[in-house]
């Protein structure tokens, strides 16, 4: 596996990014069905719901900047944020694990991912992350939070096993409903968590101290 000297990874960063941007109308489609009930994973069929391209280069350097090898998402969506998190870890000599609920998302996040020449460092877990992470028992060096918020705090608490001293853990949208109990369990536990919002607030970074 070699860097992205050629730049395809960034090409296809680039044409994902734009392609996101025309996603608002399906988005609100999404939102208006679920004005009667709870909104399902499968209102946004179509939808990437992408971190952004600060948050992506961010993401990226943190993993580079503190040796992360065994990478761990929940969220892939259509595989922006994975893209970030497999070209950081083509440079420390790590993996991706990615799961995403719907099968459709999962099939076009492997075909992006493998246009970004990074086919290699992404593992991908199709199906509820509650279950395809379940028993996981290897150390994690970077959790990155970015599925359905209510899920948050249960992940977290499933995972925390495989939680070292300097493990990170970036959790994204945390200015949505549903993350405040994973924000009160783990600002509760300050001896363990240290923990501080980052991106204009949206996202919430801990290290784990011990
Ligand atoms: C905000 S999007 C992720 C965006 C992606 N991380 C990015 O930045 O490109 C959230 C994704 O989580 C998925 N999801 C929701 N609940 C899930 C669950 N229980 N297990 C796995 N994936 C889930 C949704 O289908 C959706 O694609």
């Amino acid at each position: 596996m070699t860097l992205d000297k050629n730049g395809i990874t960034e090409s296809v960063l680039q044409n994902l990014h734009d392609d996101a941007k025309n996603d608002l109308l399906r988005i609100g489609k999404g939102i208006a069905k679920s004005i009667f009930r709870p909104i399902q994973p499968s209102d946004f069929e179509n939808a990437y719901l992408p971190i952004t391209e600060e948050q992506g280069v961010a993401l990226r350097q943190l993993i580079i900047d503190n040796n992360c090898k065994n990478v761990v998402e929940f969220g892939t969506s259509l595989g922006i944020s994975t893209i970030y998190l497999a070209d950081g870890v083509r440079q420390t000599g790590g993996k991706v694990i990615t799961t995403e609920i719907l099968e459709s998302k999962a099939a076009r996040a492997e075909n992006n991912i493998s246009k970004a020449g990074l086919s290699d460092l992404v593992e991908f877990r199709v199906g509820d992350a509650m279950e395809t992470l379940n028993g996981y028992s290897k150390l994690i060096d970077f959790l990155f939070l970015d599925g359905w918020k209510d899920l948050y705090l249960p992940l977290f608490q499933m995972l925390e096993p495989c939680f070292h001293a300097g493990t990170l853990i970036y959790a994204d949208n945390m200015d949505m409903s549903g993350t405040q109990y994973y924000g009160d369990y783990v600002l509760g536990k300050g001896a363990t968590y240290k923990s501080q919002m980052v991106y204009k607030g949206k996202a919430m970074l801990t290290a784990c101290a011990a």
